[in-house]
């Protein structure tokens, strides 16, 4: 019998999700569908409602319901509890399971197709919103020695707060040393407004990979990488990889990644 998934969003047409599942599914002979569903915007809980009772197995969620998706699962994972956003739900039964994969999808492109293993090495995380929390605590687990920043320093230092057993460092831009990092993640959603956040240029180096949440465009982070002679990374990795952690979590199955993100980046 035929399995159906879906991501749900607002807007949701551009979501590249649909196209990524198919592939995987293909890949690997499961039998499932996969389709873009926009829910409205004061419906979340009714979209998974009809989803649940018309016999759908699990979804994604983007934006804007991560925070929605959350409060409806009636059990977590420890990645989704420090996120604080759930990203995957998998119907079963009576139960709601959330799950947020996006910090292990980050930490797959990273470790795995870009091959620099974060075991003590030195990771600035810029920004203190939705897109930093979730990828926390799998950097953390991989063993990086991690630094928080934000344009409003007391937010980046409530994240630290929230990891009271981690040696994390976290505060504002300016208080940053002139050391460069070995790797510089942007998290922040500066990229969309052209905007560059107030990082040190001595952050970077030739030596640093700098990774930015952000694809399809050129941010004014990337291009500064660009200057700094540092190894340059986009987020189309790890759109693929938290897909393919959730095809996992679904289907018990890893899919191979790398087929796949040459074939996005192609198109
Ligand atoms: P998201 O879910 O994408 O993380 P968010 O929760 O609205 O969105 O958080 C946006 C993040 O980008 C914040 O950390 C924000 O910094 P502030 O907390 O100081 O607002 C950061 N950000 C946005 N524009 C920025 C800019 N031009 N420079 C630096 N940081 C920026």
């Amino acid at each position: 019998m035929t399995d159906h998934y879906a991501v749900i969003g607002h807007p949701v047409a551009h979501s590249k999700s649909p196209l990524i599942h198919a592939l995987f599914a293909a890949q690997t002979g499961q039998d499932m569908t996969y389709e873009a569903i926009e829910a409205p915007l004061g419906d979340f809980t009714g979209t998974v409602a009809r989803l649940r009772s018309a016999g759908f197995r699990g979804c994604n969620v983007t934006v804007p319901f991560k925070f929605e998706a959350f409060k409806l699962a009636t059990r977590r994972s420890a990645r989704a509890e420090s996120a604080q956003a759930v990203n995957t739900l998998n119907f079963s039964g009576e139960v709601i399971e959330g799950d947020n994969t996006d910090g292990a999808g980050l930490v797959r492109d990273i470790e795995n197709n870009l091959g620099i293993m974060l075991q003590g090495r030195r990771v600035l995380l810029m920004g203190a919103g939705g897109a930093a929390y979730g990828v926390v605590l799998p950097l953390l687990q991989a063993g990086a020695n991690l630094t928080v920043v934000n344009r409003t320093p007391e937010k980046a230092i409530a994240l630290a707060e929230t990891f009271p057993d981690a040696a994390i460092q976290a505060g504002g831009y300016a208080a940053l040393d002139a050391s460069p990092f070995d790797v510089v993640i942007n998290a922040t959603s500066s990229g969309l407004t052209d905007e560059l956040p107030p990082l040190p240029e001595t952050a970077l180096s030739s030596a640093t990979l700098a990774y930015d949440m952000m694809y399809g465009r050129e941010t004014p982070f990337i291009a500064l990488a660009r200057t700094r002679g540092a190894r340059i990374a986009d987020g189309l990795g790890m759109l693929v990889e938290q897909a393919a952690e959730a095809f996992f979590v679904w289907r018990g199955v890893r899919p191979d990644t790398q087929t796949v993100l040459s074939q996005l980046r192609k198109t």
